[in-house]
C-alpha cells in the first residue's frame, strides 16, 4: 500500500508538470483527487486495512494528497502568469471583437422618410389620422355619398356599417381641414387597407396624402411641386406627365406618370411599352369638400395628392413584386 500511494504522488506531481493549461489540471485533480478519483479510493478503503496498518497508511494517504494539492495550486500560478487570461476556455481577450450584426430600417419605411423629407423641406408639416375610420371621413366628406359608383374603385374592409379601414390617406385632408383654416399645407403619411392581392397590390400598402390650401393655389403650383418631387426621389432629368382622371374629391383630377426608369422612355416590359409608370393621383379640391369643412370655395382653393409608397419603392429598386415586401425574407430585406 505504501509503495502505492507513492507510486500515486509520483504520477500525479508528473501530471501536474506536464500540464499546460487550466483544463490539463482540472483532468488531473478530477483523476487523482476527485470523488471517484485513485487516492480517494485508497482513503475510503483504509478501514479494510488491519487496524494497526490504519493510522501510519493514513497519515501518509493524507501526506501525498497534501503534495498533489499543493503542486496543483504552484502550477496554476505560474500557468495563469505566463498564460494569463488564455486560461479561460473559449475566451481569448487579445482577439478583435466580433462585430454584431446591425439592424436597419425596412425599404417601405426608408423610401417613406425620403418621401416626407422632400415635402418637409418644401414647408410641409406631418399630419396623422386613424387607420380604423367612419365611412363619413373616407367617402362621404370626400364626395363619395352612399351608393356612389366611385365606392367601387378601392375595395373597403368594413368593420360595420359607419367604420371601416381607411381605404386611403385622403380622410386626414378633411380631419386637417376640419381642424385647420387656411393656410394648409400638410403631409400625411400612413397605412391604408383594400381588399386587393397580387403582384403589385398588397391588402395593407402605405400613402402619402399631401394638401396644400390657400388664396390662389393653382394647378400650376401642383405640376411644380410634384415634378420637383419626382426628380428628387427618382432622377434630376426624370419627366414627368400629368393625364386627365377622376377622383370625385378632386376638379380637376389627374393621374401623374413618370418616364419609366427601366428603359428611360424607349418602353419596356415594366412600362408594357409605354415609356411611362404611373406613380400617384392628385387634383384641385372639389368645392363640395371644402363646404363639408366651412371653407370658403370662392376665397380658398388647394390642391392635394396621393401616391402609393411600395410602388415608388419597387420603381426605384427595380422590384417586380411587392409581396417581397412583406415576406420577411433577411434575403431580400438586407439589400437595402
Ligand atoms: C387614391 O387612393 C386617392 N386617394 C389619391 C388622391 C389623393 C387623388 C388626393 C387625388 C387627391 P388610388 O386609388 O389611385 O388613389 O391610389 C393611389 C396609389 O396607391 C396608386 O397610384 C398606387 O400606387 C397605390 N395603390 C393602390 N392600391 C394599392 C394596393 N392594393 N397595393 C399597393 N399600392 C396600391
Amino acid at each position: 500500500m505504501e509503495d502505492q500511494l507513492r507510486s500515486i504522488e509520483t504520477e500525479a506531481l508528473e501530471a501536474v508538470e506536464k500540464a499546460q493549461d487550466k483544463e490539463a489540471i482540472e483532468g488531473v485533480k478530477v483523476r487523482f483527487l476527485g470523488r471517484k478519483g485513485v487516492l480517494t479510493s485508497i482513503l475510503k478503503g483504509l478501514g479494510k486495512l488491519p487496524r494497526e496498518e490504519r493510522p501510519r497508511i493514513g497519515k501518509l494517504a493524507n501526506e501525498v494528497k497534501v503534495q498533489i494539492e499543493r503542486a496543483i495550486k504552484a502550477r496554476l500560478k505560474i500557468l495563469e502568469k505566463t498564460a494569463g487570461p488564455r486560461l479561460i476556455k473559449g475566451f481569448d481577450p487579445t482577439l478583435p471583437g466580433r462585430s454584431l450584426p446591425l439592424g436597419h430600417s425596412h425599404p417601405i419605411t426608408q423610401i417613406l422618410d425620403e418621401v416626407c423629407s422632400v415635402f418637409e423641406r418644401l414647408g410641409f408639416s406631418a399630419a396623422q389620422g386613424p387607420e380604423i375610420e367612419l365611412d363619413f371621413y373616407n367617402f362621404e366628406a370626400l364626395n363619395i355619398p352612399p351608393d356612389h359608383p366611385a365606392r367601387d374603385m378601392q375595395d373597403t374592409f368594413y368593420v360595420d356599417d359607419k367604420v371601416l379601414l381607411r381605404t386611403h390617406t385622403s380622410p386626414i385632408q378633411v380631419r386637417t381641414m376640419e381642424l385647420m383654416k387656411p393656410p394648409i399645407r400638410i403631409i400625411a403619411p400612413g397605412k391604408v387597407y383594400r381588399c386587393d392581392s397580387d403582384i403589385t397590390h398588397t391588402p395593407m400598402f402605405h400613402q402619402v396624402e399631401g394638401l396644400m390650401v390657400d388664396e390662389h393655389v393653382s394647378f400650376a403650383h401642383l405640376k411644380g411641386i410634384l415634378t420637383h418631387f419626382a426628380q428628387e426621389i427618382f432622377h434630376k432629368d426624370t419627366k414627368v406627365r400629368f393625364r386627365p382622371s377622376f377622383f370625385p374629391f378632386t376638379e380637376p383630377s389627374a393621374e401623374i406618370d413618370i418616364q419609366c426608369v427601366i428603359c428611360k422612355g424607349d418602353g419596356c416590359r415594366v412600362c408594357s411599352q409605354t415609356g411611362w409608370l404611373e406613380v400617384l393621383g392628385a387634383g384641385l379640391v372639389h368645392p363640395q369638400v371644402f363646404r363639408h369643412v366651412g371653407i370658403d370655395p370662392e376665397k380658398y382653393s388647394g390642391f392635394a395628392f396621393g401616391l402609393g409608397i411600395e410602388r415608388i419603392a419597387m420603381l426605384k429598386y427595380g422590384i417586380n413584386d411587392i409581396r417581397l415586401f412583406y415576406d420577411n425574407d433577411m434575403r431580400f430585406l438586407d439589400q437595402f
